[in-house]
């Protein structure tokens, strides 16, 4: 017989039939003559009860149904008479497939705090709170995808690894074949990289964008959806050092389409998951975040509010609030600045413009003042920045210009600055977070719950 998943099992029309699952088990009650057990296979939040007569299966096989095993149950699917669920498998042939020793499984309690299941990140999937996280993060990566073929944009697949530097942040991860223990030198006494594997120093990407600009001068619209690496080392709850990032450009759009673009994109994000993944909302709703759901449907139901870089700063300064960090103009903002903005001044998402262009990439279309440059930055409650992005400097001269300026050598991006050179157009573009976007979404508030196996400072376990 055809194993059905728990998801098929509770949505069956068809009662009465015999039916196979396969599952491990959640918890197991009963008394001397029935036990009752739940079954879950991480298709769905919810469980399946399965009812054993003991009279029937012998106690030697019975003892190790404990939490944690996996088990394969044969029975009748019936409606339940028990509260809190439609129907339960009457179990006429049941089978350990595999043991779990109560005395040492990690998961017996409810309860566990998020910081031990990071420590046990391997078995993390098997609670309710992981497995309604990890599907609602294959349903955004499905919805992302969908979005952007829907709208005839095409996914690129820009390189992991790479010579370039495209934030100029210089907090890459060098990627090298040397041997560390015995590298070898120029005669200026320098690591000699004409000998590494690509005969030049590499990185891992921190952004997918330029490689990403040269197919949008080309195809129109792409996106790159992929791992981005940084290796700064700030333990936030909004950082970590790889993390995945969906990236947009698109050729003949300025700023404003740009935010346009934005705006939308983030908004069907939220609606494809209240949409398609009730259940999972619900459980983090009650279970995590008891403001979820209102959030969510907020935003959806909003404007976001559009404003200049020094018109924020103007307010952050008339707040009259203490912030740790100083708030001048020129000064990058923080974490505390932008949620101060969202969450109690607009009270809603906000999109910045017109940033100093000394806090931002060399890339960003410069502005007439001379002072600022067409950046723009998407502002979420709870989360801060979410979306980053900018027009892009299209005109040859000023962007070598401020390649100069920035002391980037023309000889390492030369490849970019040839779509300036031939047919150039304006084009934007931006990235957006992708483990942020989830934060907000499930109301989780440390990033590294968000990703299966989390990358930070001293952390690269499994
Ligand atoms: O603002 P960022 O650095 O922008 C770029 O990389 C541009 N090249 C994107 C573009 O225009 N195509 O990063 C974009 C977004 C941020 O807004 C944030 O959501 C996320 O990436 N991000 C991080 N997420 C987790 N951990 C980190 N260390 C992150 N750094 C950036
Ligand atoms: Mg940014």
């Amino acid at each position: 017989m055809k194993r059905s998943t728990v998801k098929e099992l509770l949505s069956a029309t068809e009662k009465n039939k015999e039916v196979l699952l396969k599952g491990w088990v959640r918890t197991r009650r009963g008394n001397n003559q029935v036990a009752f057990i739940a079954v879950n296979d991480g298709t769905i939040i919810h469980n399946i009860q399965v009812v054993a007569d003991l009279t029937t299966f012998p106690e030697e096989l019975m003892k190790r149904v404990t939490t944690g095993s996996s088990i394969s149950v044969t029975g009748t699917l019936v409606e339940s008479m028990g509260k809190g669920q439609t129907v339960e498998i009457q179990a006429s042939k049941l089978e350990v497939l595999g043991d779990s020793d109560p005395e040492v499984y990690p998961l017996q309690k409810k309860g566990h705090s998020f910081e031990f299941l990071r420590e046990i990140a391997h078995l993390r999937f098997r609670t309710n709170t992981f497995g309604a996280i990890f599907r609602i993060r294959h349903a955004l990566a499905y919805a992302i995808h969908k979005y952007y073929n829907d709208k005839g944009f095409y996914y690129l697949h820009t390189p992991i690894i790479t010579a370039s530097d495209a934030e100029g942040a210089g907090a890459m991860f060098r990627v090298t074949t040397l041997d560390l223990d015995n590298t070898p030198k120029n005669e200026a006494g320098e690591i000699d990289f004409t000998q590494d594997f690509f005969a030049r120093p590499t990185n891992l990407t921190v952004s997918g964008q330029l490689e990403g600009e040269l197919g949008a001068l080309a195809l129109s619209s792409i996106y790159t959806f992929g791992p981005t690496f940084r290796a700064e080392n700030s333990n936030t709850p909004r950082h970590v050092a790889e993390f995945w990032m969906i990236e947009p450009e698109m050729a003949f759009c300025d700023i404003h389409d740009n935010m346009d673009l934005a705006e939308e994109f983030l908004k069907y994000l939220i609606k494809y998951t209240l949409d398609h993944c009730v259940d999972d909302l619900e459980f983090l709703n009650k279970m995590v975040d008891k403001g979820l759901l209102e959030r969510l449907k907020f935003v959806l139901d909003h404007p976001f509010e559009r404003k200049s870089y020094s018109e924020a700063v103007e307010i952050l300064k008339q707040s009259g609030k203490l912030f740790e960090f100083p708030v001048e103009w020129g000064l990058d903002l923080q974490a505390e600045h932008e949620r101060y903005l969202v969450e109690e001044h607009y009270k809603r998402p906000v999109i910045l413009t017109d940033y100093p262009r000394e806090i931002k990439a060399f890339y960003m279309k410069q502005n007439d003042d001379g002072l600022t440059v067409r950046a723009m930055d998407v502002l979420f409650p709870m989360i801060g920045e979410i979306i980053g992005g900018s027009q892009r400097e299209e005109e040859l001269v000023k962007l070598q210009n401020r390649m100069k300026e920035m002391n980037i050598p023309e000889d390492e991006l030369w490849w970019y600055l040839e779509t300036r050179k031939f047919g150039t157009v304006e084009h934007s573009g931006f990235g957006l977070g992708f483990e942020r976007l989830i934060m907000f979404i499930t109301g989780m508030s440390n990033i590294r719950d968000v990703i299966p196996f989390p990358r930070t400072p001293r952390s690269a376990e499994f």
